[in-house]
């Protein structure tokens, strides 16, 4: 793909990928309570903000964008991340619904739409660690 065309560019940017990843988890915790659950979450029930500022810097470096994640936190290691959250085939589709809600919410369509679709698909099951 065309470095200045990766996804991070086509979402939208900086902004944009904040935006979708607070979106996430907004549907997280109004649709999918049992995956908002296995969450550390705050005093109002919302996923705590440090796992959601370290999800939002994730998500810009694997969509191509700024590796702050890798810079402050080492290599994702995802598997290994959730090693201690048990990963299953309803997790992972609960998991899938949000980030789905998210990208509808900030109009992410189109080929790009598609390409991140099939990579989130692929990378929720590789993290899935029980049936
Ligand atoms: C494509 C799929 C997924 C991606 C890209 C992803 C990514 C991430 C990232 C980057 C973090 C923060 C890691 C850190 O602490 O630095 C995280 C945390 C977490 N994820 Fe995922 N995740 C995915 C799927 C799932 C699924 C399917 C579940 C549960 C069924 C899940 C449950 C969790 C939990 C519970 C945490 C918080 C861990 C903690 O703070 O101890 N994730 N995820």
């Amino acid at each position: 793909m065309n470095p200045v065309e990766n996804p991070y560019v086509l979402v939208g940017g900086a902004e944009k990928v904040r935006a979708i990843a607070e979106s996430f988890y907004e549907a997280m915790a109004r649709d999918e309570p049992a995956l908002a659950r296995l969450h550390p979450c705050d005093a109002e029930g919302r996923v705590e903000l440090s796992t959601r500022e370290r999800f939002a810097l994730f998500l810009a470096g694997w969509l191509g964008g700024p590796q702050d994640y890798v810079a402050q936190h080492g290599h994702p290691r995802l598997r290994m991340r959730h090693g201690r959250v048990p990963v299953d085939v309803g997790g992972r589709d609960a998991w899938l619904r949000s980030m789905g809600k998210a990208l509808d919410a900030h109009g992410v369509q189109g080929p790009v739409r598609t390409l991140l679709d099939t990579r989130f698909a692929d990378l929720a099951d590789f993290l899935r660690n029980t049936l």
